[in-house]
């Protein structure tokens, strides 16, 4: 099954957004918990620091710590200069097998915590985490070592230890974690809708331009459906409105050349039927007459049949070209023998006037032909003259071919190209766009017009090499 573009977008680019939050929120929420671990150590260190500062300042001195003034001074101390952690102070020290403790009424230590404690403490650790068993939490401690006291006349090495347990950094990043969750959903939910509604907005026009295809191919042209996207979309429906009116008037032009065709095949047709059914009953007196009228029906319907498939192959066969290079002049010299035997017969005399060599890439046979015919017509429309002459111009070289007759009128100049054009002495009027296709073929350009004199101007453009 073929997924649409709204489940394309939403399979694709959503995950991709959701993926990119949850990353984002992952790391931004360990960042702020090493943030905020190493603030709180800080901030225990420095407030462990002064009640270590207390102890020593009041008691440092003492010949023998009394009990009660030591416990009064540790109380102190500890509501000295209260950074807002709920905090905890002990002050221990360590006897021959035993850890004391000073506060053991609310420690929250049990002994397994002690002698990890400890442990850290001879390893010379002064900030640490630990897992406490007694209340599941775990706890951030600070451990600094006081000057050695005299305790029952021994100096004795005591340690203050200040400790917090993690629940509030915890309850923090957790907050923090349900926050970016939840926005995470909101963005989640928003940009389904957003890329819902984009897919839409792209399907719509596409659904409408594929429905234009269909009618297309069903040769409806004219139901055009209009798309104003101001992109891309809206380019490629104007190109296939573009691509429509082509293929319209290609269209067109096929019914016409079809129309055309059958007309012309049409009347050398009934002329020879007509002929040849009047000989079968004998109604004419001169035979010779209506056979040659026969034959030169039949030369010319052979003739409308050879350039009707030339053309048909000129414009759909693309190997049907065989170019090399080729001398211009000695073409056209050819050309103009061919048409001799014409242009005798008419007495018209053909001026070649070309006088150094020019090379262009070209299929010789075809590229005659092409000249033959606009020859042919020079000769059949000139008074007495045809001048060929040729003019270059950098890399370009244009002959120009003129005759003395009567030149094109305004609609021969419009129509010439047209298949099955003709104008006044016309013949089957395929001549011109036959060449017309072999010169642009050839990359080449033809144009006309009536010259100074009023005869017809043929200038035929190409590339040299
Ligand atoms: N040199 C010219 N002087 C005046 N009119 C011309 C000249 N060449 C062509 N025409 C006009 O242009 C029309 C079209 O020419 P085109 O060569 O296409 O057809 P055609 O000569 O009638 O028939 P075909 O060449 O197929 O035998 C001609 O019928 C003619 O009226
Ligand atoms: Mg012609």
């Amino acid at each position: 099954m073929r997924r649409n573009i709204t489940k394309k977008v939403i399979l694709q680019f959503i995950p991709l957004i959701i993926g990119a939050l949850l990353v984002s929120s992952i790391v931004a929420n360990i960042a702020i918990k090493v943030f905020l671990e190493k603030k709180v150590m800080e901030d225990l260190t420095n407030e462990a620091a002064i009640i270590r500062n207390v102890i020593t300042t009041e008691i440092g001195n003492e010949k023998n710590i009394d009990r009660e003034k030591f416990k009064d001074v540790i109380m102190r101390s500890h509501k000295l200069d209260k950074v807002g952690l709920d905090s905890r102070l002990e002050v221990i020290t360590k006897t021959a097998n035993n850890v004391v403790m000073s506060q053991s009424k609310d420690s929250q230590f049990d002994s397994q915590m002690l002698t990890e404690l400890t442990n850290r403490i001879q390893k010379g650790k002064e900030s640490f985490i630990i897992k406490n068993d007694k209340d599941d939490f775990k706890y951030y401690i600070t451990v600094l070592p006081i000057n050695k006291l005299v305790n029952n006349n021994r100096k004795v090495r005591y340690w203050v230890i200040l400790y917090t347990t993690t629940k509030e950094v915890s309850n923090l990043t957790n907050t923090i974690l349900r926050i970016n969750i939840l926005i995470m959903i909101i963005i989640g939910f928003i940009s389904i809708v957003i890329g819902v509604f984009f897919a839409r907005s792209l399907t719509k026009p596409i659904i409408k331009l594929k429905n234009r295809a269909n009618r297309i191919s069903k040769r409806d042209f004219d139901s055009i459906e209009m798309i104003n996207t101001g992109d891309e979309i809206e380019e490629l429906s104007e190109s296939l409105e573009h691509m429509v009116n082509e293929l319209k008037n290609y269209d067109e032009s096929q019914k016409r050349f079809l129309q055309n065709a059958s007309h012309e095949l049409k009347t050398p047709l009934t002329s020879i039927s007509g002929y040849a059914e009047g000989l079968k009953d004998g109604v004419f007196d001169n035979t010779e007459e209506a056979l040659d009228t026969i034959i030169d029906e039949s030369l010319r319907l052979k003739k409308l049949v050879e350039q009707i498939i030339f053309l048909s192959k000129l414009e759909t066969t693309h190997e049907f070209f065989e170019m090399k290079v080729v001398d211009l002049k000695e073409l056209i010299g050819n050309a103009v023998k061919k048409v001799y035997g014409l242009s005798a017969k008419k007495s018209v005399n053909v001026k070649l006037d070309i006088e150094d060599r020019i090379n262009i890439y070209a299929d010789e046979d075809k590229l005659i032909q092409g000249f033959i015919n606009i020859l042919s017509n020079c000769i059949r429309h000139a008074e007495s003259n045809i001048d060929i002459a040729v003019k270059q111009e950098q890399e370009l070289c244009h002959i120009i071919i003129s005759d003395d007759g009567n030149g094109f009128s305004k609609e021969d100049l419009e129509n010439l190209f047209d298949r099955f054009y003709k104008g006044a002495n016309g013949s089957t009027g395929l001549g011109m766009t036959i060449t017309k296709s072999i010169i642009n073929k050839h990359g080449g350009q033809i144009r006309v017009s009536n010259n100074e004199n009023g005869g017809a101007n043929f200038i035929v453009t190409f590339k040299t090499i």
